[in-house]
């Protein structure tokens, strides 16, 4: 009896742990430093265990975004009082954001469903919708696309690489894009599909990108994780690998590959979210993506790699003006070694590595509300168009001097 009813409790337990994650009472905080002084403090505040940061800056005047729960808040603010550090409640309540996200998405799905299979751009997509929309431009597209497997995740899906070829010549110069190496940026993905789309669905308007160019782009390199954030954490960054000797799970994908792996900017802390993992590539995603790269690398001339989160006031300013910041990232945003842009520059030898960080939701949450995933996408195809031109006349050029 006594056993009966204890393995009762240990169901229930598990039952409670099966809800997803609660936010009530998360708040989300914005430092804008004005100087030298205040960036120290900012950076030495967000070394806490439990501040998720959503996105920081080394740079006087950008701001530094961070969600906290509620025990630790009211020291939290506390301490900026004492320091007399200028911030701005961004959000309120983190809970009332997801679930605004979620009647969004369940509404944008409704209008979806009437559609025939075409991704709309109106909703953040699942996985397996995602592996099927692959799988179809392979069926509607045969002579331009190919989808290769390189592998599996942890948890056994697949992790497939789309090429895009117009066919011909063997050595054209090549682009690899890839999404979705952080769970919760859930922009990436859509933006990664979006320049699928544009490339294959609108082949015949964009074929000067495609002409001369082959494309490699994988949308969801971490699948595991983006899928635990559609259905129990939303904040969820990593993977979703079991660690030893510890119930914290996961390790950051992009602290991950072995050039100069775990130096700065990562940590040797399962339970962190920057945790480096147990060795260089010792996720299967990690390793998978470079084992493929090493395969092809003499033809890849660009890397692209999609993340978020950039802040709202950043990209705002950008969207007026144009403007970017852009520099290396060690500069502008933060020292991370083992990360997927270095290892593409500093191991496969391709020099042309970029890590785009894509705007994130301000006052909505970690995301835009899925409403305003067209227009991020649209513009952000008008960059790749640009990158994609100068590869064309870079590698191409100097080919035909060499000839
Ligand atoms: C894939 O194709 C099938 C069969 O035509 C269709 O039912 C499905 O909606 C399509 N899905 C996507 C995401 O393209
Ligand atoms: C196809 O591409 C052209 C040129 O880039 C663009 O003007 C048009 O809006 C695209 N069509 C769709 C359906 O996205
Ligand atoms: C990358 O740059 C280095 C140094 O400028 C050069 O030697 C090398 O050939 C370049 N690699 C490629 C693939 O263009």
């Amino acid at each position: 009896m006594f056993r009966i009813t204890s393995l009762f409790i240990i169901s229930l337990l598990y039952l409670s742990f099966a809800y997803q994650d609660d936010y009530s009472g998360y708040k989300v905080y914005q430092i804008v430093p004005n100087n030298e002084d205040e960036l120290k403090t900012i950076q030495i505040l967000i070394k806490h265990p439990q501040m998720d940061v959503w996105t920081s800056s080394k740079l006087i005047g950008h701001p530094t975004v961070f969600m906290v729960p509620p025990t630790i808040d009211y020291r939290l603010r506390s301490s900026l009082r004492v320091n007399n550090l200028p911030y701005d409640t961004l959000i309120e309540d983190v809970q009332s954001t997801v679930v605004n996200e979620k009647h969004e998405q369940a509404a944008a799905r409704r209008i979806a469903s009437k559609q025939n299979g075409l991704l709309t751009f109106k909703q953040y997509e699942r996985f397996d919708t995602i592996t099927w929309f692959l799988r179809n431009l392979t069926n509607l597209y045969p002579d331009i696309v190919q989808l290769i497997n390189i592998g599996k995740s942890y948890e056994g899906r697949d992790l497939e690489v789309l090429k895009i070829s117009s066919g011909g010549n063997e050595d054209k110069p090549a682009i690899f894009i890839d999404g979705g190496m952080h769970a919760r940026e859930w922009i990436s993905p859509a933006t990664v599909l979006y320049i699928i789309s544009q490339l294959v669905e609108n082949y015949s308007e964009n074929s000067a990108l495609t002409d001369n160019i082959d494309w490699y782009i994988i949308p969801v390199i971490n699948p595991d994780g983006y899928e635990y954030t559609h259905t129990m954490s939303r904040f969820w960054r990593k993977t979703r690998s079991v660690n030893l000797n510890t119930y914290c799970r996961g390790t950051d994908p992009n602290r991950n590959f072995d050039f100069h792996w775990n130096e700065v900017g990562a940590s040797s802390d399962p339970c962190d979210e920057i945790f480096a993992g147990s060795d260089a590539f010792s996720e299967r995603e990690t390793d998978a993506l470079s084992n493929f790269v090493l395969g092809v690398k003499q033809n890849i001339k660009l890397y692209l790699t999609f993340h978020s989160y950039e802040t709202v006031a950043r990209r705002a300013n950008a969207v007026a003006n144009k403007r970017y910041t852009v520099g290396s990232s060690t500069n502008v945003l933060y020292s991370a070694a083992g990360g997927s842009d270095d290892w593409f520059k500093g191991v496969a030898g391709v020099n042309l590595s970029y890590t785009i960080e894509l705007p994130g939701g301000g006052l909505s949450g970690f995301d835009l509300p899925p409403s305003r995933i067209d227009e991020v996408v649209q513009e952000t195809f008008e960059m790749v168009k640009v990158f994609a031109g100068y590869i064309q006349e870079k590698f191409l050029y100097n080919r035909f001097l060499l000839h």
